[in-house]
């Protein structure tokens, strides 16, 4: 039975942020307005069968135009913050040089619109659209782009840090770095384990330096990261299985969190490696031990499961997510999306107390969280019951962790609205706002009336408690 929506908000103290998520090349569109340049999206979309139907983000939800609309939306819907990305190429179209007057219009207009209607902004710095002209000099395997991203962040910071006090420096570095450089499946498209370990060390340090950038230019904000992680269990109880769930846990989990949290990347991580990992030097280190971080975003959506492979080199595992079929299911009595993954809700509250028991208890905000259902619009009506459900248990889990001492700040829905799902295209809907991709005519779904409505019911409880 689920929790009514008075007694689930009263869970969550007044502070407590509620708000929604998006990012650039989702949800703009505008690809070649106001001077952007090309990103590595861009140009991954063109490439015969890297997305589903060959679609790609030229119009996306042409946010760009709409954007006030959306956050019209955004302020009936009662959100406390909105979390969006900035388009790096729209700032510096090249990736160096001199910020580009429109792009920085487009996001001056966008923050100054939304503390108008009093929505807080959380930025992130980056959310995977590498200008091409970086790509094309190496892209993140080329130890300058470390450098170029920490001074696009100063840029980013002395422009709007007047007006945005949360930033995020990157989005999800394990799935750019491995999915785009070992799995080939995102930009730039690569197969390459050198290279994508190599990518993921210079992600951290992109991280290190962009923190330090910020900071030098804003010292009051709050920067931050946004890290994939899901608690990884063995699919069976065989040895074998046992033991690739280990493997699956550092390669994933711990090599993100510890060199942020611990000042150091995992020894078992580096021997699993082998021959693939990095070179770290003394400076390099020194940088990880510095800690650079206020909180770490989690964007988390499921559990995983491992099991032992012969053919993945050292590794040895394999996880379930692409072998379970794309669609919504139920097996056993749980309910997958379809994107096919479990909806379990234990996941989040797991993530969370690991980082308290074994990460120091940092301050932590779940910046993704959400599930894709096949909607069907009914006279200007989305029943999306399924997504529904998935909040309010999603949501009850991050409350129990929050009574258990757990240092959660906030939590951002992931999708405010349905987008370009990567290399999904337009195939897989997780918003709690539906969008038609022919007219742009948005509706809000049933899942985000719920959402109004616990957001306004802990509005009230913050009322009452001053
Ligand atoms: C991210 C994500 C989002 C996706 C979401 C659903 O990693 O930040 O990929 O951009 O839309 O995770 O798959």
């Amino acid at each position: 039975m689920p929790e009514d929506g008075a007694a689930l908000a009263s869970r969550f103290p007044g502070a407590f942020i509620f708000g929604a998520g998006t990012s650039s090349y989702q949800i703009e569109g505008a690809a070649c307005d106001g001077g952007k340049g090309e990103s590595i999206w861009d140009r991954f979309c063109r490439k015969r069968g890297a997305i589903v139907r060959g679609e790609d983000g030229r119009i996306a939800c042409d946010h760009y135009h709409r954007f006030g609309e959306d956050i019209e939306l955004m302020r009936r819907l009662g959100l406390d913050a909105y979390r969006f990305s900035i388009a790096w190429p729209r700032i510096q179209p090249s990736g160096r040089g001199a910020a580009n007057r429109a792009g920085v219009s487009f996001y001056d207009r966008l923050i100054d619109r939304l503390l108008e209607s009093g929505i807080e902004p959380l930025a992130t710095l980056y959310h995977w659209d590498l200008p091409q002209k970086l790509q094309d000099a190496g892209g993140w395997g080329n130890r300058d782009t470390v450098d170029r991203f920490a001074d696009y962040a100063r840029n980013v910071a002395a422009l709007f840090g007047d007006r945005v006090k949360l930033f995020a420096t990157l989005n999800e570095p394990w799935m750019f770095a491995f999915v785009g450089h070992l799995l080939g499946r995102h930009a730039p498209g690569r197969h390459n384990p050198w290279l994508s370990m190599r990518v993921f060390h210079h992600a951290m340090m992109a991280h290190a330096f962009a923190f330090e950038s910020v900071k030098s230019e804003r010292p009051g904000a709050q920067v931050g990261i946004s890290l994939s992680l899901s608690p990884v269990i063995p699919q069976s109880s065989a040895q074998r299985d046992v033991d690739a769930a280990r493997r699956a846990d550092l390669f994933t989990n711990r090599l993100q969190l510890d060199p942020l949290l611990r000042s150091s990347y995992p020894d078992e991580t580096r021997s699993l490696a082998g021959p693939f990992f990095p070179r770290v030097s003394a400076e390099d280190s020194r940088v990880l031990a510095r800690r650079s971080l206020d909180f770490v975003g989690i964007n988390t959506y499921s559990r995983v499961r491992a099991r032992y492979v012969r053919f993945f080199p050292r590794l040895h595992f394999w996880t379930d997510e692409d072998d379970v079929p794309e669609t919504e299911f139920c097996r056993d009595g749980a309910q997958y999306t379809d994107m096919g993954q479990e909806v379990y809700p234990p996941a989040l509250r797991t993530v969370l107390e690991r980082l308290r028991d074994e990460y120091g208890n940092p301050p932590v905000y779940i910046t993704e969280n959400g599930a894709s259902f096949r909607d069907i619009p009914e006279h200007g009506r989305v029943h999306d019951r399924k997504r529904t459900a998935y909040i309010e248990a999603y949501l009850a889990e991050a409350a129990r962790a929050l009574e258990d001492g757990c240092d959660l700040r906030g939590y951002f829905y992931w999708s405010l609205l349905d987008n370009f799902e990567w290399s999904y295209g337009y195939a897989k809907r997780l918003g709690i706002v539906f969008v038609d991709f022919d007219t742009q005519e948005r509706i809000v779904k049933d899942s985000g009336f719920r959402y109004a409505e616990i957001l306004a019911e802990h509005r009230k409880c913050r009322r009452t408690a001053v």
